[in-house]
């Protein structure tokens, strides 16, 4: 076998088909979802030119759909204008003035909600006192926010006047956030005193201070919300309190009319070099497909309360908290602290208490809270809920199956959303009134999303269950346009093979034998153990499906005869294995593993841990793991994971 095939043996093959119930009031009924799809395929051009019609309000209407003439930068609707946040908010008015935008609630319990008129006259405002303090069209500004509605008001006052904006998580660090700053040569930082998160204080101000004594000139302003009440220091000249900058500021504020392809934001994400990249998207492509996913895939309805976990740090709380469901004229739900506030069932209670409908969040969170066990989940009514959707790393069918049972009544469809920071937008998903799902896998594209697996030589793999890269073959409106400041990274990451005609999602995927996609992990996650290709993910949900197992990160170290030998770190349920029980249980789970996938993939290493490393987005830190399992020194900075003190124990020290 050579290049990227991979092979693939783990399969699940439970099959769980949407209601007839759910399917009759569904937005995309099977009829409806085959036309789509008929429509991309015969007139890709016309097929999104009629969505942009249709969903978007247009100052100045486009003539021309998709530029390809400078490829790989791709144009959509490129001598339209439009805005973003006139699209979000203004456009609804007339209908849902009085219709709640945000519902928001703090950690400490506190709730506030927003109608839509209510957040255009905060968004306006905020806008004029952005454009007072010299902010123009063009201009970068970066935002370090806890997750109050105030971010979400920055970002739409940024977009309202064609200012470009860049979201740094407020979990990330003063050097993170300087070096996005001047990446990005912003000229304004909006933050907060602090937020509050595990009932700590998150010192942002401070975290900005540090960041701006060192470097950053190029900012000149700092508005500061107050959000926690601790004492900060404001720099006389530079800082301003959110609350003087809108004093007097008037509640219009004519929206910028600007390109379809004016950027609308930069946000950063880390590539396979140390160095961050500014992902930057476009307006009205973005917006486009933030508006067909929000209403192809989470079915929005005018009654429905959205709830997305996900942090406005990241693309999945841009484009399903801050625009998508906003341009649908949907109702959202925001939290600011952690899910274990003040216990377990922190999330279940909101769902009860704001009878949220629509609830989506990432594997990590659903695992976390399944180990918790079912009792608190059980003390709420979650009858409201009538989705679920998950996004961000393959999920185990385990967790699936939690998620389906005890949160979702064996109920509600769940969409496994397959999608990138680049790709702006889900990619590969159920459509939840359509598509039967098979847990752990994304199953098909959307319509206008031409996703495939190809060979090394970009041929479509049509044997059922071999692994490939995962392209997309034509560019789609949401696309990122380009890396920051850095064209050229742009095409080699992602249009650097088959001659630069697909986009490379740098994930590998297979098909089973109904075409479903199953993402086998990154590219760089692959293994090659004795001539045998197998995708870490595999190796991890066998891990993770025998019962004792929580959580399992599998990863590859060098091996003088096999080529790769697999190191597993494994999160057990109850207390951590140790000494003769760590080497039973160690026995007991290579067998296993090698029953489940074959004796090729039996760990050759497995260590126990409480916890794995993961970032504050809840990614396991792979590159991390593979230094730890091949003995090496930690050059890396760990000072950002969330317990330091695993490290040890998968050394094998503790
Ligand atoms: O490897 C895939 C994984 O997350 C990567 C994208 O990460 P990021 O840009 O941080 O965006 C996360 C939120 C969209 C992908 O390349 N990934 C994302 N969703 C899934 C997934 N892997 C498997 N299944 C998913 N549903």
């Amino acid at each position: 076998m050579s290049g990227i095939e991979i092979n693939s043996v783990l399969i699940e093959n439970r099959l769980f088909k949407p209601s007839a119930e759910f399917t009759a009031r569904a937005r995309i009924k099977p009829d409806d979802l085959a036309a789509l799809h008929k429509r991309a395929e015969e007139d890709y051009e016309g097929f999104w030119a009629d969505l942009a019609r249709e969903l978007i309000d247009w100052q100045k209407p486009f003539t021309q759909t998709l530029d390809e003439s400078n490829a790989p930068h791709f144009k959509w609707f490129s001598d339209g204008e439009m805005n973003v946040s006139y699209n979000c908010i203004d456009r609804h008015l007339a209908k849902h003035a009085d219709k709640t935008a945000i519902i928001f609630e703090g950690e400490g319990g506190d709730v506030r909600k927003l109608t839509y008129q209510q957040l255009h006259d905060e968004v306006c405002e905020f806008a004029n006192a952005l454009k007072a303090h010299g902010i123009r069209e063009g201009d970068r500004v970066v935002i370090y926010m806890p997750m109050v509605p105030e971010a979400v008001i920055a970002m739409q006052a940024c977009a309202r006047i064609g200012a470009v904006q860049s979201v740094v998580f407020g979990g990330f660090s003063a050097e993170s956030l300087r070096d996005r700053i001047e990446d990005a040569q912003a000229v304004m930082l909006i933050t907060a005193d602090g937020g509050t998160r595990g009932g700590k204080i998150v010192p942002l101000k401070e975290a900005a201070d540090k960041a701006l004594s060192s470097g950053c000139d190029c900012i000149k302003n700092v508005i500061v919300l107050k959000r926690t009440g601790h004492d900060i220091a404001m720099q006389e000249g530079r800082d301003i309190w959110w609350s003087d900058a809108i004093a007097g500021q008037s509640n219009e504020c004519e929206p910028v009319w600007v390109n379809a392809e004016h950027p609308l934001f930069l946000l950063y994400t880390s590539g396979s070099t140390g160095k961050p990249k500014g992902i930057q998207h476009a307006s009205a492509g973005y917006l486009l497909n933030a508006i067909t996913t929000n209403l192809w895939v989470f079915d929005l309805r005018d009654e429905d309360i959205f709830w997305c976990t996900a942090d406005v740090g990241w693309i999945t709380g841009h484009t399903y908290v801050a625009y998508g469901p906003l341009a649908a004229a949907s109702t959202i739900v925001m939290y600011e602290g952690a899910p274990v506030i003040p216990d377990g069932g922190r999330f279940w209670k909101m769902v009860e208490e704001h009878k949220v409908t629509i609830f989506y969040t990432a594997p990590t969170a659903i695992r976390a809270l399944m180990r918790l066990g079912d009792d608190f989940p059980n003390s709420y009514d979650l009858s409201s809920l009538r989705l679920l959707g998950t996004v961000g790393e393959p999920i185990n069918p385990e967790a699936w199956m939690w998620y389906h049972t005890v949160i979702g009544k064996e109920n509600c469809p769940i969409v496994d959303t397959w999608w990138q920071t680049e790709t702006g937008a889900h990619v590969i998903s159920p459509v939840p009134g359509v598509t039967a799902t098979k847990p752990g896998s994304c199953t098909l594209p959307l319509p206008g999303m031409m996703a495939d697996v190809v060979n090394e030589e970009g041929e479509s793999i049509t044997e059922a269950n071999t692994g490939g890269y995962l392209v997309i073959k034509k560019p789609w409106p949401s696309m990122l346009r380009t890396v920051w400041g850095d064209d050229q990274r742009y095409a080699d990451t992602y249009y650097p093979k088959f001659g630069g005609k697909y986009y490379l999602a740098g994930d590998s995927a297979r098909r089973d034998e109904n075409g479903y996609f199953w993402i086998m992990g990154r590219i760089d996650d692959v293994l090659n153990v004795s001539g045998h290709r197998l995708g870490t993910m595999e190796v991890e949900s066998a891990l993770v499906a025998h019962d004792a197992v929580v959580e399992a990160a599998v990863v590859g170290r060098p091996h003088e005869v096999k080529g790769e030998a697999i190191v597993a770190f494994v999160i057990c349920k109850g207390e951590r294995p140790t000494g003769e029980a760590a080497e039973k249980m160690a026995k007991e789970l290579r067998d296993w593993v090698g029953e489940q996938i074959g004796p090729i993939a039996k760990p050759d290493d497995i260590r126990f841990a409480e916890g794995l490393p993961k970032t504050r987005s809840g990614k396991i830190m792979r590159r991390l793991l593979r230094t730890i399992a091949a003995g090496e020194e930690i050059t890396s900075d760990t000072s950002t994971l969330e317990n330091e003190a695993v490290i040890a124990q998968l050394q094998g020290k503790a």
